[in-house]
């Protein structure tokens, strides 16, 4: 439980907030990369409306959402070689905000600067730094540059605040109830998938949480399992401040889960596929879209992560978590919390936060732990992502499927001669 200066201490992130200040040490995503093309995109991160554009030379830039001039809106803009022109009277603005153009003076006002935040490309994503020089290198996480992976990226936007998803990520007792009991209960009712789902209602006997240099590693020991098991062993991380990666047999996922502002957070799957053997080369990562309501306007609560997220949606848009009951179960969740405080602590006192990177050398590739052999189940699992997660939704899923399963009986030892 806390109280409620605490609970808003940990979950707002407008300009000036404690936990504004802390997600602005870090890089963020802000736009999928192929959809800031020759139109300017209009996005909002961390409580400020902002405009994406690329430049005729390829440049990316994020710049307010209103113009500097007399505040029209940027998303009427032109992009062109020099940066973004304001569709009223003409300005342009380069990516580092200066004004550079302003077409109807006798003479340019060069003092004319719009806000403007530093931007880069990795992984088929725009990254955001909003936060005090000098900035920290946007760390270069495995799933964003593996060059023998296939990708594609889910995204939705949901319509509460973003800390509730990464407390789900530090709380593995749920897996077993509202992905297995709960989904197998629902399922049955709706007749959908009479095969109940049995890797994911496997009791946990045991959790454990440890913290590491990016964030936590969170671990588990299920009913069947030792601590000699991958799941123990190895674990998974929630990478701080936003991101968890989960996956196995080959499959690799970041759930990131982007502050829009208090009430919103963009919610994207970034998934990387490794299926060991050559495929065509993507000349761009494909995007999918998540659906989070059924037609008839319900929650669709027939898949992993639309449970997730309906129950994450049911905590309230900000969840009052002074109105709590924790229990022992609750140990990730307390540790996330307790780490949290511990960086706005930090960031008062002029400190990096955990996480940061500011070492070149280190920052090629960071290698992050994950059991691959996940619920003991490797391949297995992988294919319970695709019947029963966000992924089962991306346009690539049958070509991964069939990558894999090349794969799997190319590996196969031959079959014995009868
Ligand atoms: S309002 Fe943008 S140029 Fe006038
Ligand atoms: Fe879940």
């Amino acid at each position: 439980m806390l109280t409620t200066e605490e609970n808003e201490r940990l979950t707002r992130v407008g300009p000036g907030t404690p936990m504004g200040n802390l997600l602005r040490r870090y890089w963020l995503p802000i736009a999928v990369a192929a959809d800031v093309g020759a139109r300017p995109v209009a996005r909002r991160l961390l409580g400020e409306d902002l405009i994406v554009f690329r430049t005729g030379q390829g440049k990316v830039g994020i710049v307010d959402r209103q113009c500097k001039h007399r505040r029209a809106d940027l998303l009427v803009g032109v992009c062109e070689d020099e940066g973004i022109r304001c569709g009223y009277h003409g300005w342009m603005f380069a990516v580092d905000g200066r004004c550079v153009e302003q077409p109807a003076e006798p003479r340019l006002n060069s003092r004319v600067q719009i806000k403007s935040y530093p931007a880069q490309e990795l992984g088929g994503l725009v990254w955001a730094y909003m936060g005090p020089q000098p900035a920290p290198l946007l760390p270069r996480f495995d799933l964003f540059v593996w060059d023998d992976a296939l990708r594609d990226i889910g995204e939705c936007v949901l319509d509460f605040n973003w800390l509730q998803a990464m407390e789900n990520s530090v709380d593995p007792h749920h897996v077993e109830w509202l992905h297995g009991r709960f989904m197998n209960v629902h399922n049955a009712l709706e007749a959908k998938g009479a095969e109940p789902v049995q890797v994911l209602a496997k009791r946990h006997l045991k959790v454990g949480f440890d913290r590491f240099e990016y964030g936590i590693i969170k671990r588990r020991v299920l009913e069947g399992q030792s601590e000699e098991d991958e799941d123990w062993k190895v674990g998974h991380p929630l990478v701080f401040p936003i991101i968890l990666r989960v996956g196995g047999g080959g499959m690799d996922q970041f759930q990131i889960r982007v502050p829009i502002d208090d009430t919103h957070t963009w919610h994207i799957w970034y998934t990387a596929y490794r299926p060991g053997i050559p495929f065509a080369r993507q000349a761009t990562i494909p995007k999918y879209e998540v659906p989070l309501f059924d037609a008839a306007g319900n929650r669709n609560v027939d898949f992993v992560d639309g449970q997730d997220i309906a129950a994450w949606a049911g905590q309230g848009t900000i969840a009052d978590r002074s109105q709590e009951t924790l229990g022992a179960s609750d140990v990730g969740v307390v540790l996330l919390r307790r780490m949290l405080q511990e960086q706005l602590a930090r960031v008062e006192q002029g400190l990096d936060p955990l996480g940061t990177v500011r070492d070149e050398s280190a920052n090629a590739c960071i290698t992050l732990p994950m059991e691959q052999n996940k619920y003991g189940s490797g391949a297995r699992f992988r294919d319970e992502l695709f019947a029963h997660q966000a992924v089962r939704y991306s346009p690539i899923r049958h070509e991964v499927q069939a990558l894999f399963s090349q794969a799997e009986s190319s590996a196969a030892p031959p079959a014995a001669e009868a």
